[in-house]
């Protein structure tokens, strides 16, 4: 069903092409997913508040819809994520009478809407983001404050890893994080997937989520991320990739097209990434985008809502950017 222009078929042989969806982009790209990519993650509709709104409340058709894509067009899927301090209702954390739920009743909650969603798609998901974003960004505390640590303690995650191999044995369960190759939440995320592993706890993996950008992080600090992640001897997936034409804290609105600039910065990005992922592709077995085409991302609303990015390897119109053949030629 593809040609050989396919970014999916040229690493077959390396590691998956992924994208995230939507309910929408399933339709509206469902011919550029079919292809150039052979994997898919949610990327809002298998979170808590999307499948749980209220206790007795599941709400899968959003899901389900994506499961199905997955499945009819022969792509694997990523699940997108059990335990996360973001897009989580607040009853989670009540304790029905105006207090907060106490430690056996958030630990009760996880686990049955883990054991609930992890079952529904085990024919479907081969892997999940069991925690995502547990670690600080910066400061002295390794522990994000969340109201699940705050809740349960410091071993929320384990307890998490723990339901999601119950509910599925042949699930892969990954630690998902961003800013994973800044060295200091770099070793806090080390240290906390060396401790998980320590407690004979069922994890699998590391996703490194990859929103990069046209300056950070350097080839160098991914290089060693990525070997340091490796040294625990896990798989790893880039989980979340775009390259932004901004750096971080460039707020400007103005532009209506990338510049020349940007366009060649980001084309050598591209190409020394891919280049470094096939030297670990022993290692790394996932490549997914956090978008399949220009024409929809996340970063058109952030860090400034409306300014529009052109992060991903695919236009607006969502043909190949020149730099398209050149990593598949690589
Ligand atoms: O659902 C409401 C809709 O009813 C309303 O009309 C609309 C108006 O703004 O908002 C909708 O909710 C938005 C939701 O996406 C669904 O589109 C939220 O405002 C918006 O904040 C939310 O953003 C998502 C974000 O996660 C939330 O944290 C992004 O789409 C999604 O791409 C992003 O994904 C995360 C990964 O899960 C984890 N890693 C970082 C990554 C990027 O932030």
């Amino acid at each position: 069903k593809r040609d050989k222009q396919s970014l999916a078929d040229a690493f077959q042989n390396d590691f998956l092409i992924g994208a995230a969806v939507n309910h929408r982009t399933i339709v509206s790209q469902n011919e550029l997913l079919n292809q150039h990519y052979n994997s898919v993650t949610a990327e809002n509709e298998m979170k808590f508040e999307s499948l749980h709104p209220k206790e007795q409340l599941y709400t899968f058709e959003r899901a389900d819809k994506i499961a199905g894509f997955a499945r009819e067009n022969g792509m694997k899927l990523r699940g997108h994520t059990l335990v996360w301090h973001n897009q989580t209702p607040d009853w989670v954390f009540e304790d029905g009478h105006g207090g907060i739920a106490g430690r056996e009743l958030l630990l009760a909650r996880m686990k049955s809407h883990i054991e609930t969603v992890v079952n529904r798609y085990k024919d479907t998901i081969y892997c999940w983001d069991v925690v995502n974003e547990a670690v600080t960004d910066d400061g002295e505390e390794s522990l994000r404050p969340s109201k699940w640590l705050h809740g349960i303690g410091q071993d929320y995650i384990e307890q998490a890893f723990r339901f999601a191999h119950e509910a599925d044995p042949n699930a892969l369960l990954f630690y998902n994080d961003y800013n994973e190759c800044n060295p200091g939440k770099r070793e806090k995320i080390y240290s906390l997937v060396k401790a998980l592993l320590e407690n004979g706890a069922p994890i699998h993996g590391i996703g490194l989520q990859a929103h990069w950008n046209l300056f950070d992080p350097s080839l160098d600090l991914i290089r060693e991320a990525i070997e340091r992640y490796a040294s625990l001897g896990l798989k790893l997936q880039i989980t979340e990739m775009d390259v932004s034409m901004f750096a971080f804290d460039d707020r400007r609105t103005d532009l209506k097209a990338p510049t020349a600039d940007m366009i060649r910065l980001q084309e050598e990005r591209y190409k020394q990434f891919f280049g470094l992922f096939r030297e670990y592709k022993d290692v790394l077995t996932s490549v997914t985008f956090w978008g399949a085409a220009d024409d929809y991302t996340w970063l058109d609303h952030f860090p400034v809502r409306g300014r529009k990015n052109w992060p991903l390897l695919f236009d607006t119109e969502q043909r190949p950017k020149e730099v398209v053949k050149e990593i598949i030629g690589q």
